[in-house]
């Protein structure tokens, strides 16, 4: 039965209810001033304020003091493309030069040269690199990931990918919430039979991966140059069948209806968003669709940024954000720069950008039960800031504020 007590919480934030947020209530946290966390056996057992404890500080195996410091739930890291071989510096050249996105994507190079050094690292090398990974998160705050494969096309290099977050899964106390993403990238083999490839992700890639308890969610990359709309329907309809959940990269660089169908097909989540219209964002309402933002996409592409505020406010869309850390188009895992771009590029308050990395990600990946918020009962995922509040965490960047990282009841 380990027990721990934090104590002297200068100010607990937190969202509650286990669900995603939207509109007004984004913005609403709960703040409890001079706090205290009792947690046991890796769950949340009981929280006080105004200086009463939940217990004798001899009761418990360990006493953290937050020595009057802002403490929020675990971060949730709601997209990553976490396992690849290789990096690709190499492109800044080029992308200084004034190529584009898709531009280097239609050359051969971008997601198709991390694929060929993806086939060629061996598993212990993506174990080693992806839990440096994992350290490197966690010491930023984050206690819950999601994951995609991606960088592998053919069934036995994705299957390798996602054993290495399976291993890790077990191995590392990051929890990681997988997702198969075969459709990332059209092959040169299937340039102009994109169906076919379809196809073959329906009959044979997906079925292996859901037999063998890879992958909760599945993910494609719905884009100009990339899938269109009519393959995107077929490829998610096959995947709800057999039971995945669903998630889109939608209107990243062009709108080719990729949210609308996010929200018509009521996917868990819908993924960038840069470039969204009003239907995009009516559809994603109606659906009861996550929008997965990642900031740091638009800063690292040098793109605009999401209508985050007319989302919340006209649309009533619940908004989460996450790094989209990926060795493209967006090479930081940094949460924290999330955080600061989703203050001054989204204008979001203080407030509505911790749902935005805690409950409304975690609803994002299916794990709203469980994490993203500080409530008894849930797991004990906290983190103990260098900061007195919020509004300092949004606003200093290019720091790591956080102080000590819990992970299920214990320091990490
Ligand atoms: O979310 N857009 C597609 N996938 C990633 C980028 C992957 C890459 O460039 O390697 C993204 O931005
Ligand atoms: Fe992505």
């Amino acid at each position: 039965m380990a027990k721990l007590l934090v104590k002297n919480i200068g100010v607990l934030q937190t969202p509650v209810g286990s669900y995603a947020h939207k509109g007004s209530e984004q913005g609403e946290n709960l703040k409890l001033y001079n706090a205290a966390v009792l947690a046991e056996d890796g769950l949340i057992k009981a929280i006080t304020a105004d200086g009463q404890l939940p217990c004798s500080e001899e009761e418990v195996d360990t006493v953290i003091d937050a020595e009057g410091n802002l403490v929020t739930p675990g971060l949730v890291e709601g997209h990553t493309h976490l396992v690849f071989g290789g990096y690709r510096q190499n492109e800044i050249p080029l992308k200084l030069k004034g190529a584009g996105y898709l531009d280097i994507l239609r050359a051969g190079g971008g997601i198709m040269d991390t694929v060929r050094k993806t086939r060629e690292a061996t598993f212990e090398e993506l174990y080693d690199k992806t839990e440096g990974f994992l350290d490197e998160m966690m010491g930023l705050g984050v206690t819950t990931c999601e994951a995609k494969s991606g960088y592998g096309i053919d069934l036995e290099t994705e299957v390798k990918l996602l054993e290495v977050l399976k291993k890790l899964n077990e191995d590392h106390p990051m929890d990681i919430v997988s997702t198969f993403m075969p459709a990332h990238v059209v092959l040169p083999e299937y340039k102009g039979k994109e169906e076919e490839f379809i196809q073959l992700c329906i009959d044979e890639m997906m079925p292996y991966v859901k037999e063998k308890g890879l992958a909760e969610f599945i993910d494609i990359f719905t884009e100009d140059s990339v899938f269109d709309k009519e393959q995107s329907r077929v490829y998610l309809e096959a995947a709800r069948e057999m039971g995945y959940g669903l998630k889109i990269h939608a209107d990243e660089i062009e709108a080719i209806g990729g949210s609308v169908l996010a929200g018509e097909m009521k996917a868990t989540s819908a993924e960038h968003l840069i470039v969204i219209d009003d239907e995009g964002m009516a559809s994603l309402a109606k659906g009861g669709t996550v929008a997965m933002l990642l900031p740091a996409t638009s800063f690292y592409l040098g793109a605009t940024f999401a209508p985050a505020r007319r989302m919340i406010d006209e649309f009533g869309v619940p908004v989460a954000m996450a790094s989209d850390f990926n060795p493209g188009s967006c090479p930081s895992l940094n949460l924290q720069f999330t955080m600061n771009l989703g203050y001054l590029k989204y204008r979001m308050t203080p407030e509505e950008i911790l749902t935005a990395v805690t409950i409304n990600p975690a609803a994002g990946i299916g794990r709203e039960k469980t994490v993203g918020t500080l409530e008894v009962g849930k797991q004990a995922d906290m983190v103990i800031w260098n900061a007195p509040n919020m509004e300092m965490l949004c606003y200093r960047f290019g720091s790591n504020l956080a102080l000590q990282t819990i992970k299920k009841g214990e320091l990490v």
